[in-house]
């Protein structure tokens, strides 16, 4: 019996990244691999990159950078980049990193037992193409493992619609909805193998528009355009009526695409989550012009106003850019108004970011100084409204679904409905249920809990 491998794989950027992560340690688990957390113990060592700021970018270069002595101690050990820089700047990256040896796209991955047959035999491999199969289809024949109790689904790849200041369109193509059969089926096995909480993924996860069946995910230039009369809401029903699943989310959404469908689930669907992430960039009408958002501050504030109705305790998260290419103090602090209108339980804010090839990175820039003072101001409003939502979490009984165990002893650490980390004191045996927690202190990051007797 020939003696199984190693793969450590290291993820960067966004949860459709953690989602392909797992399919290639499931695709390499066929070619003999197993995972491992450690790059020093590993045959294969996978970067799955981001390539959505400059920073993001640089940074599998001077991670590469760092992994030079390992290979040069051990020359077998293979070396690959993956995801979103692979796919923009593959050839690049082998110019510039001799010692990498494997470049693989996000449509690719797939077909990574190839390229590892290939690496293995002593050549470079380069895959960035988009498959004219299914991607997906292909990896359904993954080892059975047991799975944690939340896992990503990934529902929707691309996204049509061009900001101004995002790479995303270029580095992942055209939207693409996969058949909803196959999520379904998907999901189906997941929770067959223990999964209790799916976060259903994609760019623009509420533009989905699958077909029921057939039609492939990342197919060809012909079909790619193709979809279905599936929406997003009717999915998550579809997934609703699987037994054993207990919660559902999904990110990142567009406003533009919130259908009144969607909407009408989070008031009626149990499973669907309170929680919904849905990115405004600024709260200054010009700036989302010139973003090419194609919506005002007035019509977000208006459709958080609707989708409050439909779930008064809905938690909202978003994204904030500061020092968008035009921004002047008065657009800040427009963006700050909103923020205090709107009132986010969580948030993530960046300083514009050029990217090559994007509208906006033609534009006259903001001042890098100005960026950080904004940014500064802008996370103390954010953090002050997370330390709210948290506070007003105390004494509130919440339902946590436990995922692994604390760090203290007898402690496990799970989610509540709303998304905040909960500790609490309970036996394992409740790992992967979902239990009534009494919230009794609030932390910087964590809530702290009781279970409520039922
Ligand atoms: N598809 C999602 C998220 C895209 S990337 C959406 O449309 O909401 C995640 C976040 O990164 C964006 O919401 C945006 O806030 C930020 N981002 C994208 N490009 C950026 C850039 N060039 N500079 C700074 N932040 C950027
Ligand atoms: Fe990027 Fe905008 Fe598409 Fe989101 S909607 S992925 S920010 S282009
Ligand atoms: Fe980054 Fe690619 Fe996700 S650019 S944010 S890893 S889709």
């Amino acid at each position: 019996m020939s003696e199984r491998k190693k793969v450590f794989i290291k993820t960067y950027g966004c949860q459709m990244n953690v989602y392909d992560s797992e399919r290639m340690a499931e695709a390499l688990g066929g070619q003999g691999y197993d995972s491992t957390d450690r790059a020093e113990d590993a045959d294969m060592i996978l970067l799955n990159t981001c390539h959505i700021r400059e920073k993001a970018a640089e940074k599998v270069y001077s991670e590469l950078g760092r992994m030079k002595p390992l290979k040069i101690a051990r020359p077998d050990l293979k070396i690959g980049v993956a995801g979103c820089v692979a796919q923009a700047e593959g050839e690049e990256i082998m110019r510039r990193q001799p010692m990498v040896d494997l470049v693989v796209g996000p449509q690719s991955y797939h077909r990574l037992p190839q390229m590892e047959a290939r690496v293995q035999a002593g050549e470079k491999a380069l895959d960035t193409d988009f498959p004219a199969e299914d991607k997906f289809a292909t990896l359904r024949t993954r080892p059975r493992m047991k799975r944690a109790p939340s896992a990503f689904l990934t529902v929707q790849e691309g996204c049509d619609k061009f900001c101004a200041f995002c790479v995303v369109p270029y580095t992942s193509g055209a939207e693409v909805s996969r058949p909803a059969e196959r999520i379904l089926e998907e999901a189906r096995d997941l929770v067959a193998r223990g999964v209790r909480e799916l976060t259903l993924l994609g760019q623009n996860v509420n533009a989905y528009h699958g077909a029921a069946a057939g039609v492939a995910a990342g197919g060809t230039a012909g079909n790619r355009a193709a979809g279905g009369d599936w929406t997003l809401a009717r999915l998550i029903r579809a997934l609703a009526e699987i037994d054993g699943l207990e919660r559902i989310r999904y990110t990142t959404s567009h406003p533009n695409d919130m259908g009144d469908d969607l909407i009408a689930a989070h008031a009626d669907c149990d499973k669907l989550m309170p929680y919904l992430h849905l990115p405004v960039q600024s709260g200054s009408d010009r700036i989302l012009k010139a973003m090419n958002r194609k919506h005002t501050a007035a019509a977000y504030l208006e459709l958080i106003e609707k989708i409050r109705a439909a779930r008064p305790d809905l938690m909202l998260s978003g994204d904030f850019i500061v020092g968008f290419p035009g921004e002047t103090d008065a657009d800040f602090e427009q963006t700050l108004d909103l923020v205090r209108q709107v009132g986010f339980g969580q948030a993530y804010s960046f300083k514009y970011s050029t990217r090559p090839g994007t509208p906006a990175a033609e534009r006259a820039q903001v001042e890098e100084a100005v960026k950080d003072e904004r940014l500064q101001r802008l996370q103390a409003l954010l953090t002050q409204q997370q330390r709210q939502a948290q506070d007003a979490m105390v004494g509130r009984t919440v339902k946590v679904l436990f995922e692994r165990r604390g760090r203290m002893p007898g402690q496990l650490t799970g989610k509540s409905d709303y998304l905040h980390a909960v500790h609490v004191t309970a036996p394992d045996s409740f790992l992967s249920q979902v239990k009534s927690v009494r919230i009794m202190a609030t932390s910087t990051n964590s809530l702290a809990g009781e279970l409520v007797e039922t």
